[in-house]
């Protein structure tokens, strides 16, 4: 799949090679991912969320996270927030005859999305706020918090958003196969894409490769599937983030993708369509 080259980027193109050549300068590297700062992402002072910014820091991470007194019970890197206690509603409530998949309770790192997405705490909500003395266990208001008016949460209904915490492939796939490639056969749906399974750190990792990275290697860009237990098998599950990046703020069509989703790129990844 390649993504289309409009006139306008080929003259980019054409003019970045043209410096290029004027100046000596060859730069071989990745396509380029536009970080954290200044984005939607951003609720520093620095920021760019419509919803505007908190004027009392130019921190960007902190509304995340803090290196010191994170929330533990959260399956994702210090995570500076409290997690939501709502009860969702679950896009199985649905029954489509066609879904195959196993759902776990919202968990893993799409319970981290949702402590903003799902509108049940303001964005500035965290444990430990910039500065001394700032650490509060439950989480607490930072002073000059961003407002919740506008905001393109998801809410507590998910029935009407794509399945999360559900198993890949409708299930199948666990911990105890053999790492490598070519995992389609261990799946119950044989209209999946086939993942790569290998183990990180003595830990299982799961993912399905794309066109961007390094085939084999898990990448940022890749369809990056979250470990769960259900029903005392340890197996891979589409999270929030399989699809997201919540610090690449290039927009494709809008941002936090993991790709860009250019002729359904995102979707093909997975569905074998
Ligand atoms: C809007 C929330 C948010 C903000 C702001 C944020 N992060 Fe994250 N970050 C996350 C989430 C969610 C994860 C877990 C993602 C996953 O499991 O793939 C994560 C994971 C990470 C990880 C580990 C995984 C990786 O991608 O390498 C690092 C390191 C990290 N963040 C650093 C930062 C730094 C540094 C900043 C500030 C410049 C920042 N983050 C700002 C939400 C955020
Ligand atoms: C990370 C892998 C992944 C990506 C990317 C992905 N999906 Fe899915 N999708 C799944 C899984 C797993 C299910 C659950 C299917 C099942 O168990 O039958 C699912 C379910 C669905 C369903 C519901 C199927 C049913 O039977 O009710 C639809 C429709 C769907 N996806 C469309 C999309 C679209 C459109 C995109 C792109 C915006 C997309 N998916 C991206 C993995 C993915
Ligand atoms: C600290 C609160 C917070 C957390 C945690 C958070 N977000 Fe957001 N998110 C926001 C805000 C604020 C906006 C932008 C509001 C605006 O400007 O419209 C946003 C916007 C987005 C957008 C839309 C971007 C666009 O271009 O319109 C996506 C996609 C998104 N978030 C995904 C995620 C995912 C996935 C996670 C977890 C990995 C996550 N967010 C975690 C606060 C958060
Ligand atoms: C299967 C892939 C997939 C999963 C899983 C997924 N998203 Fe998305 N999300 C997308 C795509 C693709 C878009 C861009 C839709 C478009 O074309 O406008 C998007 C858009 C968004 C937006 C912007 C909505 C708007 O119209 O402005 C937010 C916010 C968001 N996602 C948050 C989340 C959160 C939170 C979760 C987990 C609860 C999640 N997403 C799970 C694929 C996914």
């Amino acid at each position: 799949m390649k993504a289309q080259v409009t006139s306008r980027k080929m003259l980019q193109l054409t003019v970045a090679f043209g410096l290029a050549a004027a100046t000596g300068l060859m730069v071989v590297s990745g396509p380029a991912q536009a970080g954290i700062k200044g984005s939607k992402h951003d609720l520093g002072s620095t920021g760019g969320s419509q919803l505007g910014a908190t004027a009392t820091t130019t921190e960007v991470c902190v509304f995340c996270h803090t290196p010191h007194g994170s929330n533990t019970a959260a399956p994702v890197p210090l995570w500076n927030k409290s997690l939501p206690s709502s009860t969702y509603t679950r896009y199985s409530s649905l029954s489509t005859s066609t879904l195959d998949g196993a759902e776990a309770t919202v968990g893993s790192v799409s319970l981290a999305c949702l402590s903003c997405h799902d509108g049940s705490q303001a964005m500035d909500v965290m444990i430990n706020a910039p500065g001394s003395n700032g650490y509060n266990a439950a989480g607490a208001n930072f002073a000059g918090g961003v407002a919740l008016t506008g905001f393109p949460k998801l809410g507590t209904d998910l029935s009407n958003d794509h399945p999360i915490s559900i198993q890949y492939g409708g299930g199948g796939w666990k911990s105890t196969d053999g790492d490598g490639a070519a995992a389609a056969s261990a799946l119950s749906d044989g209209s999946f894409k086939a993942g790569v399974k290998s183990t990180i750190n003595s830990n299982p990792a799961w993912w399905i490769d794309t066109t961007g990275g390094t085939a084999n290697s898990r990448d940022k860009t890749d369809m990056v599937l979250y470990t769960r237990t259900l029903s005392g098998t340890v197996q891979p599950f589409v999270e929030c983030a399989s699809c997201h990046d919540p610090h690449n703020s290039t927009a494709q069509p809008v941002s936090f993708l993991r790709i860009s989703n250019t002729g359904s790129a995102v979707c093909l990844a997975c569905h074998d369509k």
